[in-house]
């Protein structure tokens, strides 16, 4: 028998813009304060892209690093899947921008929709394309311009998002098992929970769409929190069964950045809490950049090592919902 076919993340890499809003500069804008913000989401400040920045440029400054630390040019991609809520354009899709910034011209490209949870879910399509032989490098990115998406009159929304990207680079080499399997699920029936309602097909862009503001990112805070908490904490569960993994052999858990409170909740249900990686406080929610950039951060700190355990868990609008396992190979 031959050895079993695995993929594996050989590059990571992640950006944030220059630009730093602290929650004392939100004062400024709306009712708000540093000390309700910090309390109820563990948010200190986040990074808001330029006015020319879009987000296939965070997307291909986050990929360029990760091409670099992979050691693999950008003509050796043959697919970018980039996860956004935030694209450049409704068409063509981001990751054709993306291609066209890092110069990889032998890639097809398209964007994934999953909210939050896109990340996870490109990594998942990007191993299995690997896997079925459809291609032999492929580049995942999770990029968003939330700040594009924001009301900046609405304290209950803008106060939380901020503007990233975090790459890797996927290959199979041979390793022992590199990116595992994943458990995902959504749930259609919640959608108007947390969406954008306005400008799209649904309500196609108009001055009385406009007015009232269906352009931007609405949510029932209070629903998403409690959903967010059962759906992470079981799909971890799940993740460690499918891939029959001890909960004790986990050397790192990284959570989507939305809230230090739901994670707090879900490493408190699981006894987890000592071996969480939080970077909450320095870029609020990114949305599906937000555990990109975080196992960039992890990796570059130390925090995983070769041949350490870890576990991404997510969850966004849609709903959508996930885990996976992966060994650390390089
Ligand atoms: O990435 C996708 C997943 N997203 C999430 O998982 C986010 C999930 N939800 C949350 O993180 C939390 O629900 C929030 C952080 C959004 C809100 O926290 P909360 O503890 O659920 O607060 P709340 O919505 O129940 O609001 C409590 C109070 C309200 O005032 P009243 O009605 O009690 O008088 C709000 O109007 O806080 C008020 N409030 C604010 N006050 C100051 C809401 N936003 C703000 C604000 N500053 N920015």
């Amino acid at each position: 028998m031959g050895l079993k076919r695995t993929v594996s993340i050989i590059g990571t890499g992640s950006y944030v813009p220059e630009k730093v809003l602290t929650n004392h500069d939100l004062e400024e804008m709306v009712d708000t304060n540093d000390e309700w913000i910090f309390s109820r989401t563990g948010m200190r400040e986040r990074h808001i892209a330029a006015d020319d920045q879009a987000t296939s440029d965070l997307g291909a400054e986050a990929a360029k690093k990760a091409l670099a630390d992979a050691g693999v040019k950008a003509e050796e991609v043959d697919l970018i899947i980039v996860a956004t809520l935030s694209p450049d354009m409704f068409f063509p899709s981001t990751a054709c921008f993306v291609q066209e910034k890092i110069g990889a011209k032998n890639a097809f490209c398209y964007d994934l929709g999953a909210a939050c949870s896109g990340f996870l879910f490109a990594l998942e399509c990007g191993k299995n394309q690997i896997l079925a032989g459809a291609a032999k490098t492929v580049l995942v990115i999770g990029a968003e311009k939330m700040s594009a998406f924001l009301d900046w009159e609405d304290r209950t929304t803008c106060v939380l998002f901020g503007d990233g990207a975090g790459a890797v680079v996927l290959q199979s080499r041979g390793d022992e098992h590199g990116v595992m399997d994943a458990v995902m699920g959504s749930d259609g029936s919640l959608a108007d929970l947390l969406c954008t309602p306005g400008c799209g097909s649904r309500n196609p862009a108009s001055p009385a769409v406009l007015e009232q503001r269906m352009q931007y990112i609405t949510m029932q805070g209070r629903d998403v929190f409690k959903h967010a908490v059962s759906r992470m904490g079981k799909s971890v569960v799940l993740a460690l069964e499918k891939n029959q993994v001890s909960i004790d052999d986990i050397k790192c858990f990284i959570p989507h950045q939305a809230n230090s409170r739901i994670i707090d909740a879900i490493g408190r249900r699981l006894g987890i809490s000592d071996r969480i990686y939080l970077d909450v406080a320095k870029y609020a929610n990114t949305s599906s950049a937000a555990i990109a950039i975080a196992l960039d951060e992890a990796v570059n700190e130390g925090v995983i090592q070769k041949g350490d355990l870890f576990v991404m868990t997510v969850f966004g609008g849609g709903f959508t919902w996930g885990a996976n396992v992966v060994e650390w190979c390089k």
